[in-house]
């Protein structure tokens, strides 16, 4: 038996990360926003795709190898940014990335990691891209994007669909949020889930103190936690297309715009400059009436595909979903919370078998599909 033999799909690694995990965090991790309306939408839309098998052909030597930005990796996939991952395991963050560089594909670091970018890049030796959240202060935003640009990050993921905070009832009645902060049902969610307890909580508070965002600056940091000291590493709300060309004329790596839901913004994301956008919509944890990707993604590739590299994300929970976002034209294809769940069960291991699971079952649906690469993959 391979490590986590015993998980067979991504539900199966949801199921553990669930018994592990405190219940705050995995709710925080797993659930939508609202009334979950967009959850069950990415994944109607996602079961509403068919694909056409093609029959008789030989697919001994099929591979779902794909080229991104001109770089070619073994499979279409990118690990998505998200900003707990180093609450979900000790180090998760570089966890992570140990798995991204183990099946050679990019590992996405979050502005709100818990690990810097630079211990990332050290420990993992991943091909990283960063996430950015613009805050209020510009002069701190660029610092940090030149902090990244230092530590070898490839590509800047402007993420444009966060523009306030979203509504998430069951984070305020769970208690849970950044900084963390201590109540009466946090300590009994503690005691209930012990191994999570000693072995992130424990060892974080020991190495450096309560798990906080990495990457604020150290003067706005404390050992208790507290992030927003000021209002200068808010989010800001005012983010527009005047931000993109600031960033468009310091960041000298490929610029993603990563939320983008029509061909609107599409066509003012190429007029900007910009390399590469990622339809999504972030996984249905933001605006509950949201379209799903699958609902716009044909009409963006039809009309800006040929120009820049197009990616999806959201809901993507076996390898026969990202074979259906290849067949609507997506070059690549982001994982949330899929790898999430594997790294709260094992570390990079646990990652490790989430994409390998990914990777076999969308090397099979290939096969099913007559598929010898991604090209292959066709709408029924
Ligand atoms: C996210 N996502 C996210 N996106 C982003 O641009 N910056 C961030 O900090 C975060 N943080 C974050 C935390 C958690 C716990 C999750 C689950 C997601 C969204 C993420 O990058 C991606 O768009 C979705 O997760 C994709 O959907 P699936 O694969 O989770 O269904
Ligand atoms: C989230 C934010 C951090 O999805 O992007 O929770």
């Amino acid at each position: 038996m391979t490590a986590f033999g015993h998980i067979l799909n991504v539900e199966d690694a949801r199921r553990a990360a669930r018994r592990r995990l405190p219940f705050g965090l995995f709710e925080y991790i797993d659930r939508g926003t609202e009334d979950e309306v967009a959850i069950a939408g990415n994944r109607a839309g996602l079961d509403a795709i068919k694909l056409a098998p093609s029959v008789l052909i030989d697919i001994t030597q099929r591979s779902p190898e794909a080229e991104i930005f001109g770089i070619v990796q073994p499979s279409p996939l990118i690990i998505a940014p998200t900003a707990v991952a180093g609450l979900v395991w000790h180090d998760g963050e570089i966890a992570l990335a140990t798995a991204a560089a183990q099946a050679g594909i990019p590992f996405c670091v979050s502005t709100q990691s818990i690990t810097p970018i630079e211990r990332i890049a050290d420990e993992s030796g991943a091909r990283l891209w960063f996430q950015l959240y613009v805050w209020k202060s510009r002069e701190r935003t660029l610092a940090l994007i030149d902090r990244a640009a230092k530590a070898g990050a490839e590509a800047l993921v402007l993420t444009v669909d966060t523009a306030v905070g979203p509504v998430r009832e069951y984070n305020i009645r769970n208690g849970f949020g950044i900084p963390l902060k201590p109540s009466l049902r946090a300590g009994i969610d503690l005691v209930l889930h012990p191994r999570w307890t000693l072995d992130v909580m424990l060892r974080a508070i020991l190495a450096s103190g309560v798990p906080t965002y990495a990457h604020y600056p150290d003067e706005f940091r404390t050992k208790l936690g507290r992030t927003a000291l000021s209002t200068e590493v808010d989010l800001a709300p005012d983010v527009t297309w005047d931000d993109v060309r600031l960033l468009r004329r310091r960041w000298k790596g490929k610029l993603i715009l990563k939320g983008i839901l029509t061909v609107e913004d599409a066509r003012t994301a190429l007029d900007h400059g910009v390399d590469g956008i990622v339809v999504s919509n972030h996984g249905a944890r933001n605006l509950d009436c949201a379209p799903g990707p699958t609902d716009v993604l044909p009409a963006i590739v039809a009309a800006v595909g040929d120009k820049i590299e197009i990616l999806a994300d959201s809901g993507v929970r076996r390898g026969a979903d990202i074979a259906r976002f290849i067949a609507l034209g997506a070059k690549g294809v982001m994982i949330g919370r899929a790898t999430l769940y594997g790294v709260a069960i094992g570390g990079a291991p646990g990652a490790s078998r989430v994409l390998d699971l990914l990777h076999q079952q969308l090397s099979a649906t290939m096969g099913m599909l007559g598929a010898r690469r991604l090209s292959d993959i066709r709408l029924a």
